[in-house]
């Protein structure tokens, strides 16, 4: 039986991404480790990790009953996460419509029996994979990411890192 490893995200405008990517190689220099493409940066909603092929289907419309609305992200704090050793990028506080946006994404997919983690969702973006901890980050440029859409994605691992395709998109209203 295929299996599929697939999650939900909002992912950046091609200058966002660009901008993310320009940071994060700078960032590396401080910290070594795995610097994530700009074609892949992304934020992760929720994860839904390995399920049966047919139930991507289910995935898909549990996301279209989500009723979000289009927001800003700012891009405001850099912090390295000792635990799983990322350096990460995220907003000082989750806009109200993005924590709208995963929990309704949650408890849909729920209702449509997938099986999420129960952690508390925390709005960052993975920039550098095993990194050091640094001393200190370089200043962050000012960031504004527009989330207009948000998407379902599949996930390959390989040792070259992940990629990525995306299956599926849904519009945010506005
Ligand atoms: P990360 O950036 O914090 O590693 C694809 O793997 C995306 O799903 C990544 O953004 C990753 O978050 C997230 N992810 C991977 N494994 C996860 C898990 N077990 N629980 C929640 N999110 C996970």
């Amino acid at each position: 039986m295929t299996r599929l490893r697939l999650f939900f995200a909002a992912w950046p405008p091609g200058r966002v991404a660009n901008a993310l990517y320009k940071w994060a190689k700078a960032a590396s220099d401080e910290t070594g480790g795995r610097v994530t493409t700009a074609e892949t940066i992304h934020l992760t909603l929720a994860f839904l990790g390995e399920v049966a092929a047919e139930r991507a289907t289910a995935a898909i419309e549990a996301a279209r009953q989500v009723r979000g609305t289009a927001h800003r992200l700012p891009i405001e704090q850099a912090r390295y996460w000792r635990h799983n050793r990322i350096v990460w990028v995220g907003p000082n506080e989750t806009p109200p419509a993005l924590a709208a946006l995963a929990a309704e994404l949650k408890s849909a997919l729920a209702q449509a029996g997938f099986e999420l983690e129960r952690r508390a969702f925390e709005a960052h973006v993975t920039l550098i994979r095993k990194g050091r901890e640094p001393r200190m980050l370089p200043a962050l440029p000012e960031i504004d990411w527009p989330v207009g859409e948000f998407v379902l994605v599949r996930s390959r691992l390989s040792n070259e890192g992940s990629s990525y395709e995306v299956l599926e998109r849904f519009p945010l209203a506005r």
